[in-house]
């Protein structure tokens, strides 16, 4: 007889976005006439730019014909396949990072090996995450069993580090011994960004400690001070500890396309394991349980890569970074106390009055007809803030920022 992986029982997942929807269409079906505006969704809205798609019509035309038709990537060999590691090492030389293509692993995007990489540690270590954050890391740590149940609004065995106004939203490393710690950076949801002597204390517990950090650097590319790292691979000694994970999704609008990377260092470490090890056991996982990301994808990505595609991706930032700003003083103007928005996509407004999380949403779309995103739907620390997001068309964020600024009774 076949049983669930009771794992999912405990999963207090789906609530957020669901209960998001359910207020949002409880008020349109009272309220038809009006124009709800959604500042919480964290997806991109702008048309790829000119050169990505010549190179995916070209990685569809390639297919078309019987001379460049292509099937499964090969991890071993094939030119496009090397070509594609070939420029992603580039990008990371261009930071002063030096990679071997046998330390990039091509994903069909972030999201994937945030949660397989935990497939290739032992099921008894312990995870640490921030307190908000991106709610995939928690989830996925319930589901592989290295929590218990969910008890007074948090996982028993799941260590949070607590980012709160204090430490301007960027956690210390924890105070007990951990295995496994997950960095979001910038963060979503609060759009805080660490300094390289912050992810350097990470850097040095993960090495004094023998765990790991999973590095989650999706908005990286969102970082415009110069200051601040946009790889973990900037602080020295971070290859012995660090796997980084990102995607096109966010720096170059492919969140429907599907194309990201991750990178196992040689050097990687852990309790018991030798140089390589780590990289050979992910390598094992994903030759079993993984065959590439779409050809037509990695046609889009050297495109990407270019130096035309970097800058045109670079152009599609500046626009959600405009965004942000016109967000960010806006709410400043009225009146909010708001942190984000700088070197990250998303504002995280700390909610007036001592309002929940949820009593400021329902004010906010009552009165203004905006949705954001309750930040207590990403963790106990997240309560009394609420998350904008800049991803959408400058216009609508105008109306959105207007309508706030005109209906809101502070
Ligand atoms: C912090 C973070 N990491 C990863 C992802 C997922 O990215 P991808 O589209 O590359 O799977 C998201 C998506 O919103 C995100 O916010």
């Amino acid at each position: 007889m076949a049983t669930i992986n009771k794992n999912f029982n405990k999963l207090k997942s789906g609530y957020l976005f669901s209960e998001i929807d359910r207020r949002t269409r409880d008020f349109i079906e009272k309220n038809p006439r009006v124009e709800v505006m959604r500042l919480g969704v964290g997806d991109t809205t702008e048309p790829l730019s000119p050169t990505i798609i010549k190179g995916l019509s070209e990685g569809v035309k390639k297919l078309a014909n019987i001379k460049t038709y292509t099937g499964y990537q090969d991890a071993e060999g094939k030119e496009a396949n090397i070509k594609l590691l070939t420029m992603l090492m580039s990008f990371y030389k261009t930071r002063n990072i030096s990679l071997n293509m046998q330390e990039i692993f091509i994903n069909d995007g972030a999201k994937t090996d945030l949660a397989n990489i935990q497939s290739i540690f032992d099921s008894n270590n312990i995870v640490a995450v921030s307190d908000p954050v991106y709610p995939a890391y928690v989830d996925t740590t319930v589901i592989a069993g290295r929590t218990g149940e969910f008890v007074d609004g948090q996982y028993k065995g799941l260590v949070y580090m607590e980012c709160n106004e204090k430490n301007n939203f960027v956690p210390f490393p924890p105070k007990q011994k951990v295995d496994i710690i997950y960095l979001c950076n910038p963060n979503n949801p609060t759009g805080s960004v660490a300094t390289k002597k912050q992810l350097k204390s990470f850097v040095d517990y993960a090495i004094k400690n023998k765990a790991v950090i999973i590095y989650d650097a999706a908005y990286c590319e969102y970082i415009s001070n110069k200051s601040l790292p946009k790889s973990i691979y900037e602080i020295k000694g971070a290859k012995k500890c660090a796997i980084e994970i990102n995607s096109f999704s966010k720096s170059a609008g492919f969140t429907g396309v599907r194309f990201g990377w991750t990178v196992v260092p040689m050097d990687l470490v852990i309790e018991k394991t030798k140089k390589r090890e780590v990289n050979n056991l992910w390598n094992r996982r994903q030759g079993t349980m993984f065959n590439g990301a779409s050809n037509v994808a990695q046609a889009g990505a050297l495109a990407v890569l270019s130096k035309a595609g970097l800058r045109e991706s670079k152009k599609m930032v500046g626009y959600y970074m405009n965004n942000a700003r016109i967000i960010k003083k806006n709410l400043l103007k009225i009146g909010f106390k708001v942190f984000g928005g700088e070197n990250a996509p998303y504002i995280w407004v700390k909610n007036p009055k001592g309002l929940s999380s949820w009593e400021f949403f329902d004010k906010l779309l009552n009165e203004t007809h905006v949705v954001g995103t309750p930040g207590s739907g990403f963790g106990l620390s997240g309560e009394g803030y609420l998350r904008l997001s800049a991803f959408g068309h400058t216009t609508d964020i105008e109306k959105a920022v207007k309508s706030i600024r005109d209906n809101f009774k502070l």
